[in-house]
């Protein structure tokens, strides 16, 4: 442990003696048992709060495309556009390992394009580490990336990026093809991965990969037996309304909160109760 005081208060983070969040910390953790924490993060203040909550990364992931420019898949948004959140969420933390996501198009085209994209990432946004998806075929990618000094993140199972290819929002890996989530996961691995996302696959084949990869999983609709976890953060708070997948656990109703607070400030206005004289010069 640690001498110093940890910089939030020890009772917020799975582990106050980290006072950086390094990808050896990941291993150690899965090496103890201990479970470790990932949330979505777009912009300054939320990746504040969560790096103060102790979550250990923040992905600024692609979903940005649903959440954040409003569209309705993760395929239309573009390095450009993810650059500036990153850079966002990067300046913003203390601790927290900040994860560049890859977009659509960025680069399977080949290892050497996803190693010019990760490279702006990490020098433009100040990620510190990027994620990318697919398996086997990103076996290339991963190793080209992990040479060159950039920490990799895998993401198999359900890889959003190819919804269309997959036939829509698809559970992976149920019988027979759980042993291709089982070969992409031992290849990304073997090319350098230092942790996989695995996304909605049955809890048995991510206990399964979780223990026989050897380096840090994640889940999302992967059940219990993952190193870490991680939701989308409008999800998991309820900032989004509608429906929300069978895996999501909603911690608040922020969307609820906010939509009080905007209509008693709509009702303050439109009734002259403000500004009051407490908010007039
Ligand atoms: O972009 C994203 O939010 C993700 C998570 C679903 C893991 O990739």
């Amino acid at each position: 442990m640690s001498e110093e005081p940890a910089p939030y208060g020890s009772g917020s983070s799975s582990n106050p003696a980290i006072r950086k969040v390094r990808t050896h910390h990941l291993q150690e953790m899965k090496s103890r048992g201990e479970r470790f924490t990932m949330l979505t993060a777009y912009d300054m203040y939320t990746a504040q709060i969560f790096d103060e909550a102790g979550i250990e990364l923040l992905l600024v992931g692609d979903s940005a495309s649903n959440n954040v420019y409003g569209n309705e898949t993760s395929i239309p948004v573009t390095v450009d556009e993810m650059l500036p959140l990153t850079r966002a969420v990067a300046r913003s933390v203390k601790r927290a390992m900040v994860v560049g996501d890859l977009p659509f198009g960025s680069y399977q085209r080949s290892a050497e394009q996803a190693y010019d994209t990760a490279t702006r990432f990490m020098k433009e946004g100040g990620a510190h580490c990027v994620k990318l998806e697919g398996g086997v075929e990103m076996v290339p990618q991963v190793e080209k990336l992990t040479r060159g000094g950039i920490p990799v993140i895998g993401h198999i199972g359900f890889t959003p990026q190819s919804e269309h290819a997959l036939g829509g929002y698809r559970v992976q890996g149920r019988g027979e093809t759980a042993q291709r989530i089982l070969a992409d996961a031992r290849a990304l691995a073997e090319a350098g991965a230092f942790a996989l996302v695995m996304e909605m696959v049955p809890g048995d084949v991510a206990g399964q990969v979780t223990a026989e990869c050897g380096i840090p999983t994640i889940g999302i609709g992967a059940g219990n037996q993952c190193d870490g976890q991680v939701l989308v953060w409008q999800d998991a708070f309820g900032l989004r309304g509608g429906k929300m997948a069978r895996f999501v656990k909603q911690y608040a109703d922020l969307r609820g909160t906010l939509l009080g607070a905007a209509r008693d400030y709509a009702q303050d206005v439109r009734s002259g109760n403000f500004p009051g004289p407490e908010h007039t010069f």
